[in-house]
């Protein structure tokens, strides 16, 4: 089995990690990039139908119901977008014998685990989006088209609602903030996971062992507090984008209750991935440096 890139097929091309696969696809072969109003996953019959109008000999899955605590509210359709819609796509990948490449989630894991989460860890997720994004897992696994399930955590991008950019904006509007000291993890750069996604289809296709298909966790290596995170970002903003830090209060998950609870431990071993493909994920300091410095080009 090869992995062919001529015409691939691309969902949830307006979101942080679809907008940058767009980019980073784009020299493999043809893209065509599909927004939700273009085709909404939480419609079986409509991404049915898109993939055999289009044929895509590797289809790229990078739409999710990602409001993990609206999820609470609105299971239903959290299922439908991130446990039921991957397995569809499943269904017409193996139908074509195209390649599908699918995101999942460190909330997949309850977090009670002392070191980093290895793909053979069981999930058990904390929380409604966790439990369908661990549905859409099994679903693709249980039709087996060639796939690859990368797990990633804590995304941001220099662009769109994400920890990054809140923090940003409050720092303008607040002297002070509170922010959760007692969950740690990896912060991981949207073009850094559509750059790791490009080369693992790269690497893949060139395995004298075959593709290598299956589930790898895919993140920035080190692992931080949103604490930690919001210290660093402060410490490099100051100087790239001269914004004034705010004054930072560590506390904890308990101070700040949300609808969905989150792990305490959401850092993914990513070895499965260097082993495999040769890919070595840079810190997640080198990535939020990388990202700051184009937000800062504007
Ligand atoms: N964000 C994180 O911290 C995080 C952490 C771990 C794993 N992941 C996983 O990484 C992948 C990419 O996430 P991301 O950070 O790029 O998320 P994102 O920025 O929220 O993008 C998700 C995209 O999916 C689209 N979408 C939502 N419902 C849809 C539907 N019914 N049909 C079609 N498209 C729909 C959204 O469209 P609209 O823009 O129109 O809403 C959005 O463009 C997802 O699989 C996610 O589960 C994310």
């Amino acid at each position: 089995m090869t992995i062919k890139t001529s015409r691939m097929l691309l969902t949830g091309s307006n979101g942080q990690v679809g907008r940058e696969l767009q980019r980073a696809l784009t020299p493999l072969g043809n893209v065509l990039p599909l927004d939700r109003h273009q085709l909404d996953l939480a419609n079986p019959d409509a991404i049915r139908k898109t993939i055999r109008d289009y044929q895509p000999d590797l289809i790229v899955n990078a739409a999710a119901y990602t409001a993990v605590d609206r999820a609470e509210s609105e299971p239903e359709l959290a299922m439908a977008v991130n446990g039921v819609a991957p397995g569809v796509l499943a269904e017409e990948a193996r139908r074509l014998d195209a390649v599908l490449v699918h995101y999942s989630t460190d909330y997949v894991f309850d977090g009670t685990k002392h070191d980093a989460y290895t793909e053979s860890d069981e999930p058990s997720p904390l929380n409604v989006y966790g439990r369908t994004k661990l549905a859409g897992e099994r679903a693709i696994q249980a039709v087996g088209p060639v796939h690859y399930i990368l797990r990633t955590s804590w995304v941001y991008a220099a662009e769109g609602a994400n920890f990054l950019n809140t923090m940003l904006r409050l720092a303008r509007e607040r002297p002070e903030l509170r922010i959760v000291d007692d969950q740690v993890g990896a912060p991981t750069w949207a073009r850094a996971i559509a750059e790791m996604t490009a080369q693992t289809l790269a690497a893949a296709q060139s395995l004298d062992a075959g593709p290598r298909y299956g589930l790898y966790h895919l993140t920035a290596t080190g692992a931080v507090s949103w604490f930690g995170f919001a210290q660093a970002i402060f410490a490099a903003a100051e100087q790239t984008l001269g914004i004034q830090a705010p004054r930072l209060i560590p506390i904890t998950a308990a101070e700040y209750p949300l609808p969905a609870q989150r792990p305490a431990n959401s850092r993914l071993d990513t070895a499965r991935l260097t082993e495999t493909f040769g890919i070595r994920p840079a810190s997640w300091q080198e990535m939020l440096a990388q990202c700051l410095q184009v937000k800062q080009r504007g």
